[in-house]
Protein backbone atom coordinates (compact mmCIF):
# COMPACT_ATOMS: atom_id res chain seq x y z
CA UNK A 1 0.00 0.00 0.00
CA UNK A 2 1.43 3.70 -1.13
CA UNK A 3 1.46 6.13 1.91
CA UNK A 4 -1.59 7.70 -0.18
CA UNK A 5 -3.40 4.78 0.65
CA UNK A 6 -2.99 4.29 4.08
CA UNK A 7 -3.93 8.41 4.13
CA UNK A 8 -7.14 7.24 2.68
CA UNK A 9 -7.97 4.37 5.10
CA UNK A 10 -7.45 6.48 7.71
CA UNK A 11 -9.81 9.06 6.63
CA UNK A 12 -12.52 6.68 5.88
CA UNK A 13 -11.78 5.38 9.45
CA UNK A 14 -12.49 8.38 11.38
CA UNK A 15 -15.94 9.07 9.79
CA UNK A 16 -16.81 6.04 12.51
CA UNK A 17 -15.73 8.92 15.41
CA UNK A 18 -18.15 11.74 13.80
CA UNK A 19 -20.91 12.62 16.00
CA UNK A 20 -23.81 13.18 13.98
CA UNK A 21 -26.39 16.34 14.46
CA UNK A 22 -22.72 18.35 15.73
CA UNK A 23 -20.08 20.76 14.48
CA UNK A 24 -17.25 18.77 13.58
CA UNK A 25 -13.65 20.08 14.22
CA UNK A 26 -11.47 19.88 11.14
CA UNK A 27 -8.02 20.22 10.63
CA UNK A 28 -5.67 20.49 7.82
CA UNK A 29 -3.02 19.01 5.66
CA UNK A 30 -3.04 16.13 2.95
CA UNK A 31 -4.70 13.70 5.53
CA UNK A 32 -7.12 16.04 7.12
CA UNK A 33 -8.02 16.90 3.04
CA UNK A 34 -8.99 13.40 2.27
CA UNK A 35 -11.26 13.05 5.55
CA UNK A 36 -12.77 16.40 4.34
CA UNK A 37 -14.12 14.08 1.33
CA UNK A 38 -15.24 11.59 3.05
CA UNK A 39 -17.08 13.50 5.14
CA UNK A 40 -19.07 15.30 2.44
CA UNK A 41 -20.69 11.57 2.24
CA UNK A 42 -22.18 12.36 5.26
CA UNK A 43 -22.48 16.48 4.91
CA UNK A 44 -26.70 15.62 5.64
CA UNK A 45 -25.95 14.03 8.86
CA UNK A 46 -23.88 17.31 10.52
CA UNK A 47 -24.74 20.07 11.62
CA UNK A 48 -21.45 21.62 9.87
CA UNK A 49 -17.40 22.53 10.83
CA UNK A 50 -15.17 24.25 12.02
CA UNK A 51 -11.80 24.49 10.10
CA UNK A 52 -8.30 25.16 11.40
CA UNK A 53 -7.15 26.66 8.40
CA UNK A 54 -8.48 28.95 5.35
CA UNK A 55 -6.93 26.33 3.19
CA UNK A 56 -9.85 23.66 4.68
CA UNK A 57 -12.90 26.12 4.95
CA UNK A 58 -12.02 26.74 1.37
CA UNK A 59 -12.22 22.79 0.67
CA UNK A 60 -15.19 22.17 3.49
CA UNK A 61 -17.30 24.86 1.52
CA UNK A 62 -16.26 23.32 -2.09
CA UNK A 63 -17.65 20.16 -0.77
CA UNK A 64 -21.10 21.64 0.17
CA UNK A 65 -20.39 21.65 4.43
CA UNK A 66 -20.95 24.31 6.39
CA UNK A 67 -18.52 26.06 8.01
CA UNK A 68 -18.90 27.53 10.93
CA UNK A 69 -17.10 30.29 12.93
CA UNK A 70 -15.26 28.62 16.16
CA UNK A 71 -16.69 31.84 18.39
CA UNK A 72 -20.58 31.03 17.14
CA UNK A 73 -19.94 27.32 18.63
CA UNK A 74 -20.56 26.20 21.95
CA UNK A 75 -19.53 22.73 21.74
CA UNK A 76 -16.93 20.91 19.42
CA UNK A 77 -17.45 16.99 20.29
CA UNK A 78 -14.40 16.11 17.92
CA UNK A 79 -11.47 17.50 16.31
CA UNK A 80 -10.17 14.98 13.52
CA UNK A 81 -6.75 16.49 12.13
CA UNK A 82 -3.10 14.83 11.28
CA UNK A 83 0.02 15.05 12.65
CA UNK A 84 4.06 15.34 11.50
CA UNK A 85 4.77 13.23 14.47
CA UNK A 86 3.36 11.58 16.74
CA UNK A 87 4.30 8.96 19.66
CA UNK A 88 2.35 5.94 21.28
CA UNK A 89 1.57 8.81 24.44
CA UNK A 90 -0.35 10.47 21.70
CA UNK A 91 2.13 13.62 22.04
CA UNK A 92 2.66 15.32 18.59
CA UNK A 93 5.12 17.72 16.43
CA UNK A 94 2.02 19.56 13.94
CA UNK A 95 2.42 22.68 11.83
CA UNK A 96 4.08 21.21 8.78
CA UNK A 97 0.99 22.89 6.74
CA UNK A 98 1.32 25.85 9.09
CA UNK A 99 -1.77 26.14 10.65
CA UNK A 100 -1.08 25.31 14.19
CA UNK A 101 -2.23 28.15 15.80
CA UNK A 102 -5.93 27.37 14.41
CA UNK A 103 -5.05 23.41 15.25
CA UNK A 104 -4.16 24.33 18.56
CA UNK A 105 -7.29 26.80 19.24
CA UNK A 106 -9.83 24.15 18.32
CA UNK A 107 -8.20 21.12 19.30
CA UNK A 108 -8.64 23.11 23.04
CA UNK A 109 -12.03 23.31 22.44
CA UNK A 110 -12.70 19.96 21.35
CA UNK A 111 -13.85 17.13 23.70
CA UNK A 112 -12.09 14.62 21.62
CA UNK A 113 -9.21 14.77 19.32
CA UNK A 114 -8.69 12.03 16.84
CA UNK A 115 -5.34 11.70 15.12
CA UNK A 116 -5.20 10.61 11.69
CA UNK A 117 -2.15 9.25 9.90
CA UNK A 118 -0.13 7.30 8.22
CA UNK A 119 2.62 4.53 9.92
CA UNK A 120 5.53 6.85 9.29
CA UNK A 121 4.37 9.70 11.16
CA UNK A 122 4.80 7.48 14.12
CA UNK A 123 8.49 7.47 16.23
CA UNK A 124 9.85 6.72 19.74
CA UNK A 125 10.89 10.62 20.25
CA UNK A 126 9.71 13.63 18.82
CA UNK A 127 11.65 15.90 16.92
CA UNK A 128 13.59 14.27 13.87
CA UNK A 129 10.59 16.84 12.12
CA UNK A 130 11.84 20.09 12.23
CA UNK A 131 9.15 21.89 15.29
CA UNK A 132 7.01 24.98 13.63
CA UNK A 133 7.12 27.89 15.41
CA UNK A 134 4.24 30.82 14.80
CA UNK A 135 6.38 34.03 15.36
CA UNK A 136 5.39 37.41 15.27
CA UNK A 137 7.80 39.07 12.58
CA UNK A 138 9.35 41.72 14.52
CA UNK A 139 10.63 38.97 16.89
CA UNK A 140 12.17 36.77 14.15
CA UNK A 141 15.76 37.25 15.25
CA UNK A 142 14.91 37.48 19.01
CA UNK A 143 12.73 34.02 18.67
CA UNK A 144 16.01 32.64 16.97
CA UNK A 145 18.77 33.65 19.38
CA UNK A 146 16.36 31.68 21.83
CA UNK A 147 16.11 28.56 19.75
CA UNK A 148 19.54 28.61 19.37
CA UNK A 149 20.16 28.29 23.20
CA UNK A 150 17.68 25.69 23.75
CA UNK A 151 19.80 23.87 20.93
CA UNK A 152 17.99 23.88 17.82
CA UNK A 153 18.67 25.26 14.53
CA UNK A 154 15.96 27.68 13.29
CA UNK A 155 15.42 28.27 9.79
CA UNK A 156 12.88 31.11 8.36
CA UNK A 157 10.22 29.17 6.46
CA UNK A 158 10.13 30.71 2.93
CA UNK A 159 7.56 31.99 0.98
CA UNK A 160 4.75 31.89 3.72
CA UNK A 161 2.85 34.42 5.90
CA UNK A 162 0.19 31.74 8.03
CA UNK A 163 -3.38 32.74 8.50
CA UNK A 164 -3.03 34.73 11.07
CA UNK A 165 -0.26 36.85 9.31
CA UNK A 166 2.82 36.08 10.92
CA UNK A 167 5.96 33.93 9.93
CA UNK A 168 7.11 30.45 10.83
CA UNK A 169 10.57 29.48 12.33
CA UNK A 170 10.97 25.30 11.53
CA UNK A 171 13.63 23.99 14.24
CA UNK A 172 15.89 21.65 14.23
CA UNK A 173 17.74 19.61 15.70
CA UNK A 174 15.72 19.93 18.96
CA UNK A 175 16.27 17.30 21.65
CA UNK A 176 11.88 16.73 22.64
CA UNK A 177 12.82 14.02 25.77
CA UNK A 178 10.09 16.18 27.77
CA UNK A 179 7.59 17.62 25.13
CA UNK A 180 5.33 18.96 27.76
CA UNK A 181 8.13 21.03 29.23
CA UNK A 182 9.67 22.11 26.35
CA UNK A 183 6.11 23.06 24.53
CA UNK A 184 5.55 25.78 28.28
CA UNK A 185 9.07 26.79 27.95
CA UNK A 186 8.68 28.05 23.75
CA UNK A 187 5.41 29.59 25.10
CA UNK A 188 6.85 31.77 27.07
CA UNK A 189 8.83 33.39 24.96
CA UNK A 190 8.11 36.96 23.99
CA UNK A 191 7.15 36.98 20.30
CA UNK A 192 6.23 33.18 20.31
CA UNK A 193 2.46 32.79 19.19
CA UNK A 194 2.26 29.27 18.88
CA UNK A 195 5.13 26.04 19.24
CA UNK A 196 4.29 22.81 16.85
CA UNK A 197 4.23 20.72 19.74
CA UNK A 198 0.76 19.36 21.10
CA UNK A 199 1.59 17.82 24.54
CA UNK A 200 -0.70 19.40 26.88
CA UNK A 201 -3.51 18.78 24.36
CA UNK A 202 -2.72 15.22 23.34
CA UNK A 203 -4.36 13.33 20.85
CA UNK A 204 -7.08 11.13 22.48
CA UNK A 205 -7.28 8.04 20.09
CA UNK A 206 -4.85 7.85 17.28
CA UNK A 207 -5.84 6.30 13.64
CA UNK A 208 -2.54 4.82 12.35
CA UNK A 209 -2.52 3.77 8.70
CA UNK A 210 0.14 0.43 8.36
CA UNK A 211 -0.06 -2.03 5.55
CA UNK A 212 -1.97 -4.79 7.93
CA UNK A 213 -4.77 -2.61 8.70
CA UNK A 214 -5.81 0.55 10.68
CA UNK A 215 -4.71 0.49 14.13
CA UNK A 216 -6.51 2.63 16.82
CA UNK A 217 -4.51 3.47 19.96
CA UNK A 218 -6.49 5.43 22.49
CA UNK A 219 -4.91 7.41 25.08
CA UNK A 220 -4.13 5.78 28.72
C1 LIG B 1 -0.77 21.19 9.28
C2 LIG B 1 -0.55 19.99 10.11
C3 LIG B 1 -0.82 18.66 9.48
O1 LIG B 1 -1.69 17.96 10.27
C4 LIG B 1 0.47 17.91 9.33
O2 LIG B 1 1.39 18.74 8.61
C5 LIG B 1 0.28 16.59 8.61
O3 LIG B 1 0.00 16.82 7.27
P1 LIG B 1 -0.23 15.64 6.25
O4 LIG B 1 -1.53 15.00 6.58
O5 LIG B 1 -0.25 16.34 4.90
O6 LIG B 1 0.93 14.69 6.36
O7 LIG B 1 -0.17 20.04 11.25
O8 LIG B 1 -0.38 22.37 9.94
Amino acid sequence: MTQDELKQAVAREAIKHVVEDAVIGVGTGSTASLFIDELARMKNRIAGAVASSEGSAERLKGRGIRVLDLNSVNELPVYIDGADEITEHLAMIKGGGGALTREKIVAAVAKKFVCIADESKLVPVLGKFPLPVEVIAMARAYVARQMVRLGGQPKLRQGITTDNGNIILDVWGLSILNPVELETALNNIAGVVTNGLFARRRADVLLLGTKTGVRTIARK
